[in-house]
């Protein structure tokens, strides 16, 4: 009987504690949100490998400090399947969850609109990989960006294909997504300042399978390069179908969204000597030797293109979280912005807007079924 008093006793005190502190979280919930099936899955990987990383070196710790307790932290996985639709019920998912912070999402199309849902719930939100500028342009506050944008990765792309290749004509495709569709008018953009007016620029679906329809369209413009904005599953096709089928030399040129190893491990001989823009090395940052290392033990292979930035969102997330003693968004997101921060990737700074001072791009080749990064 007296057991039963006290442990009634104890429930009660407990009960009280949880009601006079609603506050109190019993885990630091953090929503990681991609492609994490489905044909762009090697993508969601990265988010999901890079977060987990990051997470599981602050429980190490015992977890995060705030309020003098240390709290472990909790990843909550959304899989958008690179769908804006299901982008924005996750981010609900989320926000209905207690999350106070969010890596994602992957997809430009699926950050955006997810940003409105964040936002309006006070939820800080760091990409790691949507490079669209509109993500940073809406003036959300709680918005912020690890990689680069569109309009400095476009102009890389037509530098290099006015001075390096010297071509006239180009051929531009797209995926009709805001990513694919914006780095695509980013580059024609650039080109169009640069004196050189595509000679062919069309639009695909993704998903689909065959695209010699629009090849062949384009290839009567005997293109010298053809440039495509979009992602992996759907450049392996074009560019196999262009070697393979239409026996088309032309250059092929894509951005990040193609910067995986699927890309030539797919599409084999047909993706050699393709060109690529991308950040510079991130192997030769030396405070990124720790999560590449860490990440080989873990996990048995290599770090992919977003899977240091990924691990970078997290971290930010979490130091500010310590470092203010807060999990409120205004507060976190006030601080991420207020100073220059050591990371793996090493100094980053966001400016108002939530984007970084700096992320260089370079120009990278498929050679002997490896990326080469080009000077
Ligand atoms: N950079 C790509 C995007 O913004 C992944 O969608």
């Amino acid at each position: 009987m007296r057991k039963w008093t006290l442990s009634l006793f104890a429930v009660s005190v407990a009960l009280l504690f949880a009601a006079s502190s609603p506050r109190a979280a019993e885990t630091i919930k953090i929503g990681v949100a991609g492609p994490l099936t489905g044909d762009q899955a090697a993508f969601g990987e990265m988010l999901k490998n890079g977060s987990l990383l990051a997470a599981e070196e602050w429980n190490a710790k015992g977890g995060v400090v705030l309020r003098g307790k240390k709290v472990k932290v909790e990843l909550l996985w959304g899989d958008d399947r690179h769908d804006p639709r299901e982008g924005v019920s996750i981010a609900h998912k989320f926000v209905n969850s207690g999350v106070v912070g969010v890596v994602g999402h992957f997809n430009s199309s699926v950050s955006i609109p997810a940003s409105t849902v964040y936002s309006e719930a006070g939820v800080v939100q760091i990409t790691p990989a949507s490079t669209n500028p509109k993500l940073t342009e809406q003036g959300f506050m709680t918005v912020f960006r690890a990689c680069g944008r569109d309009d400095q990765q476009g102009e890389v792309a037509a530098e290099f294909i006015k001075n390096k290749l010297k071509a006239k004509n180009v051929a531009i495709l797209h995926d009709k997504t805001t990513y694919g569709q914006g780095l695509a008018d980013e580059t024609r953009r650039f080109l169009g300042r640069l004196g050189i007016k595509p000679v062919f620029y069309s639009g695909i679906v993704q998903g689909d399978k065959d695209f010699t329809p629009v090849l062949t369209a384009a290839k009567q413009k005997n293109p010298e390069v053809v440039f495509f904005g979009g992602i992996h599953p759907e450049a392996i096709l074009l560019v196999k179908q262009m070697r393979e089928r239409l026996g088309m030399n032309a250059a092929f040129i894509s951005g990040d969204g193609v910067y995986v190893d699927e890309f030539f491990k797919i599409a084999g001989k047909a993706a050699e000597g393709s060109y690529i823009t991308f950040t510079p090395d991130q192997a030769k940052i030396q405070a990124a030797q720790g999560v590449i290392a860490k990440h080989r033990e873990r996990f048995g292979k290599e770090v992919g293109a977003y899977t240091i930035y990924s691990y970078v969102a997290a971290s930010l997330i979490l130091q500010s979280i310590q470092e203010t003693n807060s999990t409120a968004g205004a507060r976190l997101s006030a601080h991420l912005r207020s100073k220059a921060w050591n990371t793996a990737l090493g100094k980053i700074q966001f400016n108002a807007k939530g984007d970084v001072l700096e992320s260089p791009y370079v120009v990278w080749q498929v050679k002997g079924g490896r990326f080469v990064q080009l000077n």
